[in-house]
């Protein structure tokens, strides 16, 4: 009986990980899978309730659990707090390194019924398919940071910092997840101004000696943010560090029609998190407008990853895009002529064709 534990969060979160409940739910009486649900409190939601963004309970249920679901956290209303009890900062970043989730997946793919909802042209997104390996406890986001004042200044610091084990574990995942893709993987740095660059990048070069069945190249990042939306279709396995990535993967979202499709598995320790790339968007919060397909995809990830259950994960995939065929669309990826619906109606469009 697969253990999933839900952290709805902040904002949207409480109704995207329904949405994905109730399919999960579906595939469950579908394929006969008993999955068992337990929530708890994670984020700004947290810190109101019980005054700390990560309580302990919560932790210990992560670590009790078989697979994570997280929605989204923060807000304007904790962005005043000092980083320890921000959702992001107190939460969600010690929950990755806590977990040991020092790889986080984003697969671009874009449904061809979306085609005109992406801002470039069709001739430039069609057969878009490449995924985001982006790594997830190290760099500027883990880093040592400071704050003083230096001759009656105020500075700030933040330090990026790799070592060599840490571009060796991850580069490896991205070689593998490569070899069962079309094996390429580009690996994005920033050799020409920055040392943790350079030692990515040998890191990188050696590593490929051990994978000669995959083409391995370098690019520089401002390159590649520029290469998405001049040739996207080029790639196939994307590689880079914390902050790179999570840039490169808000602009890769848009390719696709709308961030509300990106999904997202964190992986690489005992128990893997799940959660759609997007934030809380507090601005759209509790009215229904929220484009859950991006957490329902993320609940195909973790069938996928966590559970081996491909048949079932791909079930999740097919329904989404059987689903966005017959025209409908919450608003993020509204069409002329196509169908309007709320968050909760495309959850329950997604699971009426599971079962
Ligand atoms: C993401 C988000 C997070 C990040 C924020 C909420 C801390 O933007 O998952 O991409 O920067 O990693
Ligand atoms: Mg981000």
């Amino acid at each position: 009986m697969p253990k999933i534990l839900l952290l709805p969060g902040d904002g949207i979160g409480p109704e995207i990980v329904s949405e994905a409940v109730k399919v999960l739910k579906a595939v469950g009486r579908r394929f006969q899978i008993d999955f068992h649900f337990t929530e708890a409190l994670v984020g700004g939601a947290a810190y109101d309730a019980v005054g700390v963004p990560l309580p302990d309970q919560t932790l210990q249920l992560c670590y009790a659990s078989d697979a994570i679901l997280l929605g989204a956290v923060g807000g304007p209303k904790w962005d005043n707090l000092p980083m320890a009890l921000r959702p992001e900062g107190g939460a969600l970043l010690p929950l990755r390194k806590k977990l040991g989730l020092y790889a986080n997946l984003r697969p671009v793919v874009l449904f061809p019924e979306l085609v005109d909802a992406s801002p470039l042209k069709p001739e430039v997104v069609s057969g878009l398919d490449f995924v985001i390996v982006r790594e997830l406890t190290g760099g500027l986001y883990f880093g040592p940071k400071k704050r003083e004042f230096v001759e009656g200044e105020e500075r700030a610091m933040d330090t990026m910092i790799y070592s060599a084990s840490e571009i060796e574990r991850i580069g490896r995942l991205a070689f593998e997840m490569a070899r069962k893709r079309r094996r390429k993987v580009t690996s994005v740095d920033k050799a020409n101004v920055l040392e943790s660059s350079r030692l990515w990048r040998a890191v990188m070069e050696k590593l490929g000696e051990e994978y000669p069945d995959v083409e391995l190249e370098h690019m520089y990042v401002d390159n590649c943010a520029m290469q998405l939306i001049r040739r996207p279709v080029q790639f196939d396995v994307i590689l880079t560090e914390n902050t790179f990535g999570d840039i490169l993967t808000d602009e890769s979202s848009v390719l696709t029609g709308s961030i509300g499709l990106l999904a997202s598995a964190s992986i690489g320790g005992k128990v893997a998190l799940y959660e759609p790339a997007h934030g809380s968007a507090p601005d759209i919060a509790g009215q229904q407008k929220a484009n859950p397909l991006a957490t329902i995809l993320s609940a195909a990830l973790m069938l996928r990853y966590s559970f081996n259950l491909e048949e079932e994960a791909r079930a999740i995939e097919a329904a989404v895009r059987e689903v966005l065929k017959q025209g409908y669309r919450t608003p993020d990826i509204m069409e002329p002529g196509k169908k309007p619906v709320t968050t909760a109606e495309m959850g329950d469009l997604v699971a009426g064709l599971l079962g």
